[in-house]
C-alpha cells in the first residue's frame, strides 16, 4: 500500500513572510470584512462603477454551487446519445423525446439546460443542434468515456466530508487496483476479489481512449527524430507508442508495463497492425530493473499516481536504464506553480487522485526537483498548447 504525501508548504508559496506580506495582511483582513458585509454588497450593486465586480463574483459563486447539476446535464446528454444523434441533423423536442423515451416536459428542461451550458444550440423551426461545447463530444469518444468514468467520482463524493475521512472506501479506489498494491495477474501481488483481468482491461481502455489529447501535446512539442530507441514506461495498452510508431517509422520501440497490461497491449498492437514493431517488456518499475537500450524514455500520466518515495524509485530506475546523454520525458497534468493563480482544473485533479488513493497533483517545479534529485540535468518545461491535458518536462542524464 502506498502512502499519501502532504505537499510541502514551499510548493504553495514562500515559506517566510516578506515585507510585502507584512503590508498586505492587514489590508487583506479589512477586504475580507468588506466582502462579507451585506451592506457593502448592497452598495456595490447599486453603484454602476462597482456593480460588474459584484455581479461577476456572485455569478462565479452560483456556478460553484450549480457545478454538480452542470455535470449531470452533461452526463445525461452523453448517456442519451444526444451529441451523436444531433451530429446527423438538428431535431425537435418531440423527435428527441421519442428517440430517448423521455417525456417532453423533462426532455425540454434537459435540452434548455444543455443550451444554457453551450452544449446544444437552438436552431430554426424549434429544433436543437450541437453547441460549441457539444460538437467535439460528437466526434471524440474519449471525452464521452471520461465523462462516464467521472460518475464513479461523483458517487464517491455524495457525502463529501465523509469522503475526506475515508477517500479510499469508494468506487474510484476499486477502479485502480495497482494504486492499492493489488494487481490481478501479477504474481506476488494481492488480488482484487473475484474479478479476473477485467479491471486491467477496463482501466487500460479508458487510458487509451483519453490518450489522444495527451499524445498530440507531446508529439507537437517534442521532436523524437534525433532518437534511436524509445521506451514508454507505464505505457498501458500502447496508444502513445502506436502513434509514435506511425510518425517515426525508424524509431525502435519498447513498451514497459505490468504483465497483465501488456497482454491487453499485445492484442491492441496486433489489431493496430503493429505486430513485431514494439518490443513488450513486462515488469514492475517499483521492483524490477528497467531494460536498457533506449535513449529516450517517456513517463506519461504515471508519476501523479504515486507517492513521492515511489516516484523517486521510478525516476532512479529510469536514470539507471538510460545511457549518458539519454532523455527522460515526463508528461501529465500539473498543478499551477507557487505564485501562479491556481486553476479550477487543479481542484478536479486533487480530488480525483485522492479518490484513486495514491499520488498527488504536483507542480512542474516539484516534478523537476524530483527529476534533479534522481540525477537528471537541464530539466526544462516545454511550451505546449493545451496544458489542461498535460504539461511536459524533459531532462537529460549526465
Ligand atoms: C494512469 S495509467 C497511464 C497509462 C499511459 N501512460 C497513458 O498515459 O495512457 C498508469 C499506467 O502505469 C502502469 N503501472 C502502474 N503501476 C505499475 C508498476 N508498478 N510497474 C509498471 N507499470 C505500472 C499501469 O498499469 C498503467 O498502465
Amino acid at each position: 500500500m502506498q502512502s499519501l504525501d502532504v505537499a510541502p508548504v514551499s510548493a504553495q508559496g514562500p515559506t517566510r513572510p516578506g515585507w510585502w506580506d507584512a503590508l498586505r495582511e492587514p489590508i487583506q483582513r479589512r477586504l475580507d470584512g468588506w466582502f462579507s458585509d451585506p451592506a457593502l454588497y448592497r452598495w456595490a450593486i447599486a453603484n454602476p462603477l462597482t456593480r460588474w465586480v459584484t455581479r461577476r463574483r456572485t455569478a462565479k459563486l452560483f456556478e460553484l454551487m450549480a457545478g454538480f447539476v452542470h455535470s449531470q446535464v452533461l452526463l445525461s446528454c452523453v448517456r442519451l446519445g444526444l451529441f451523436a444523434r444531433l451530429k446527423e441533423q438538428p431535431l425537435t423536442l418531440d423527435a428527441l423525446a421519442r428517440h430517448t423515451q423521455i417525456e417532453p416536459p423533462a426532455m425540454q428542461r434537459l435540452l434548455l439546460s444543455a443550451v444554457a451550458l453551450g452544449l446544444l444550440e437552438h436552431r430554426s423551426m424549434g429544433r436543437f443542434g450541437l453547441g460549441p461545447l457539444g460538437a467535439p463530444l460528437a466526434r471524440q469518444d474519449g471525452i464521452a468515456a471520461m465523462i462516464e468514468h467521472n460518475n464513479l467520482l461523483y458517487q464517491d463524493l455524495l457525502q463529501p466530508v465523509e469522503f475526506l475521512r475515508d477517500a479510499w472506501g469508494g468506487s474510484m479506489a476499486g477502479y485502480w487496483p495497482y494504486a492499492h498494491g493489488k494487481m490481478p495477474g501479477v504474481p506476488g501481488a494481492a488480488q482484487p476479489a473475484g474479478s479476473g483481468l477485467e479491471p486491467v482491461a477496463r482501466y487500460s481502455e479508458l487510458m487509451a481512449s483519453s490518450q489522444n489529447f495527451v499524445l498530440q501535446e507531446i508529439l507537437s512539442s517534442y521532436a523524437l527524430a534525433g532518437h534511436r530507441r524509445l521506451m514508454d514506461v507505464g505505457g498501458g495498452k500502447g496508444r502513445f507508442i502506436s502513434a509514435v510508431a506511425r510518425q517515426y517509422p525508424a524509431l525502435e520501440l519498447t513498451l514497459f508495463d505490468l504483465p497483465p497490461v501488456l497482454e491487453v497491449a499485445r492484442s491492441a498492437l496486433h489489431t493496430a497492425g503493429l505486430d513485431g514493431r514494439v518490443r513488450l517488456h513486462p515488469g514492475s518499475f517499483l521492483t524490477d530493473a528497467l531494460p536498457g537500450g533506449a535513449d529516450v524514455i517517456t513517463l506519461i500520466r504515471v508519476a501523479h499516481d504515486h507517492c513521492d518515495a515511489s516516484v523517486r524509485d521510478i525516476l532512479r530506475n529510469i536514470y539507471q536504464a538510460l545511457p549518458k546523454g539519454g532523455t527522460l520525458l515526463v508528461a501529465e497534468p500539473m498543478a499551477q506553480s507557487a505564485g501562479e493563480r491556481p486553476q479550477p482544473s487543479d481542484a478536479y485533479f486533487h480530488y480525483y487522485l485522492l479518490a484513486m488513493g495514491a499520488g498527488r497533483l504536483r507542480s512542474h517545479e516539484e516534478l523537476a526537483a524530483l527529476m534533479r534529485d534522481s540525477g537528471f540535468a537541464a530539466v526544462t518545461l516545454l511550451d505546449n498548447a493545451m496544458p489542461i491535458h498535460a504539461r511536459i518536462l524533459v531532462g537529460t542524464k549526465i
